[in-house]
């Protein structure tokens, strides 16, 4: 199989830059033409992998991708899970080269979705390729590739529950993660869930000469960022009350077993370019990121930002703010104590509002099953060296869901790095881990047709 992969390298690559090029931008109305036509290319490039069958399923928003090759109904079945659709680009300044015209520079392709999660996905289209062509998929494969991620997947849950029988797999295995470096391999075992909400506070009911007001009338903005800092004590511990209710605690053991992963916080803070980190007092950056909840704001807006200096206070002030969750926190908990948090520390001099937006909750999967252990088999084989097990701060919400809905584990066999850039300008994803990938899935199936016996 190597041989194959080796001989069709510049194709391979090649065909990733063509699926980087279509803006699948999700959360972006104008490009819905854009997120169809990747939804195409998925369905079209599955077909020429092989696939008996690869068609593109409406939803309410953006399609669904589904394919299969079944080569013997005794066999196992995997179902892999990915998205095609992308984050927005902006600041679209900060770009070395713009992100739908991907370059390899340094021996890494950089283009929005490069890592997150195109260049993931298009490793399973071909590894589907490599082992069809050399007589050597081991079990049965099905697709399952979504438009919708970065946005919520809030059409998957009716499309799964609508397609339960054709959904019915072994295991679903996702490649939608990170390992920990290049020569240190890593498999997720938990993710955080996500509340997102977005808060608008007002004051009077249209903007106001800041001298003749000023410092008699509620500032919605001031006020919005009182309200904010209040939400954090001065061990940055979150004051919403029963926020940590249904935290999970780990032991001291299971904390040191946790923080045995290689971690650099010398190397961490360089990279960030900043002197020191900052979280919850008493727990170290592993844990803070992996087994612990937080909030952000992740966008704030008001008021009058223009050239120049314009004196005014503003009507109304906004803010985006996201709380990652960890087991056995819910989402919907969560979001409804903070509603009812942020609305009683609002003081009389201004009207809020909380509206929620997606959310998820928290994942756990296991190292003792067939799944897990088959990753882990074919990671050892491929980099030489066991994967560690390890706990990813971001979330994929639809995890905790199919095991919901379908009963079924995720395996998240993932192939990015915390230094591509994900979200950010200039996202990246090294042809060492494209090819890593492409070269680990079919041992998956391998493994995992052995291990299923
Ligand atoms: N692939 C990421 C999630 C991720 C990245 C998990 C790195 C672990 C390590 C996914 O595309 C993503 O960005 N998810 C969103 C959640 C969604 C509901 C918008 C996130 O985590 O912000
Ligand atoms: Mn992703
Ligand atoms: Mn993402």
């Amino acid at each position: 199989m190597i041989e194959y992969i080796n001989k069709n390298r510049t194709r391979f690559i090649d065909e990733l830059l063509a699926f980087l090029r279509i803006p699948s931008i999700s959360a972006r109305s104008e490009h819905k033409t854009d997120v169809q036509n990747a939804a195409e290319f998925v369905k079209a490039k599955l077909l020429e992998a092989g696939a008996d069958l690869a068609e593109i399923c409406p939803t309410a928003g953006h399609p669904i991708v589904y394919g299969e090759k079944i080569v013997n109904p005794s066999l196992p079945t995997v179902l892999v899970y990915g998205h095609y659709d992308v984050q927005p680009v902006d600041p679209l300044h900060l770009w070395d080269s713009p992100p739908f015209e991907p370059v390899i520079k340094d021996e890494k392709i950089y283009a929005r979705g490069a890592c997150d999660d195109k260049g993931q996905v298009y490793m399973h289209v071909k590894a589907l390729e490599v082992m069809l062509k050399n007589n050597a998929l081991a079990c049965n494969v099905k697709f399952m590739i979504e438009g919708e991620e970065e946005v919520g997947s809030s059409n998957l849950a009716t499309f799964i529950q609508q397609n339960k029988t054709r959904l019915k797999a072994d295991i679903i295995l996702v490649s939608d993660t990170g390992i920990i470096a290049n020569d240190t391999p890593s498999i997720d075992v938990g993710l955080r869930g996500l509340s997102y909400v977005e808060v608008e506070v007002t004051g009077a009911d249209h903007d106001l000469h800041s001298g003749v007001y000023g410092g008699a009338v509620g500032n919605p903005i001031n006020v919005l960022c009182e309200m904010i800092a209040s939400m954090k004590d001065s061990n940055k511990h979150i004051t919403i009350p029963h926020f940590y209710d249904d935290v999970v605690i780990f032991t001291e053991e299971e904390r040191a077993e946790l923080n045995k992963a290689p971690f650099s916080l010398d190397d961490y803070k360089k990279y960030l370019d900043i002197d020191d980190v900052e979280g919850e007092a008493g727990y170290t950056t592993l844990e803070r990121t992996g087994i612990r909840p937080t909030l952000d704001v992740n966008g704030i807006w008001g008021g009058y930002t223009g050239e120049g200096a314009k004196t005014v206070l503003p009507s109304k002030a906004y803010a985006k703010i996201s709380m990652r969750l960890v087991p056995n926190q819910s989402h919907e908990k969560i979001t409804e104590l903070f509603q009812k948090h942020f609305e009683s520390i609002a003081p009389k001099s201004v009207r809020v509002q909380v509206r929620p937006h997606h959310g998820g909750n928290p994942a756990l999967t296991p190292t003792d099953s067939v799944g897990y252990k088959a990753a882990s088999l074919a990671m050892e084989a491929t980099f030489g060296k066991k994967p560690i097990p390890t706990r990813g701060g971001g979330s994929i919400p639809i995890v905790a869901l199919f095991e919901q809905e379908l009963g079924l584990k995720t395996v998240l066999m993932g192939f990015g790095l915390d230094s591509d850039a994900i979200h950010s300008p200039n996202e990246h994803y090294g042809l060492f881990n494209y090819f890593k990938g492409i070269e680990t899935i079919p041992l998956f199936f391998k493994y995992f047709a052995e291990l299923s016996k």
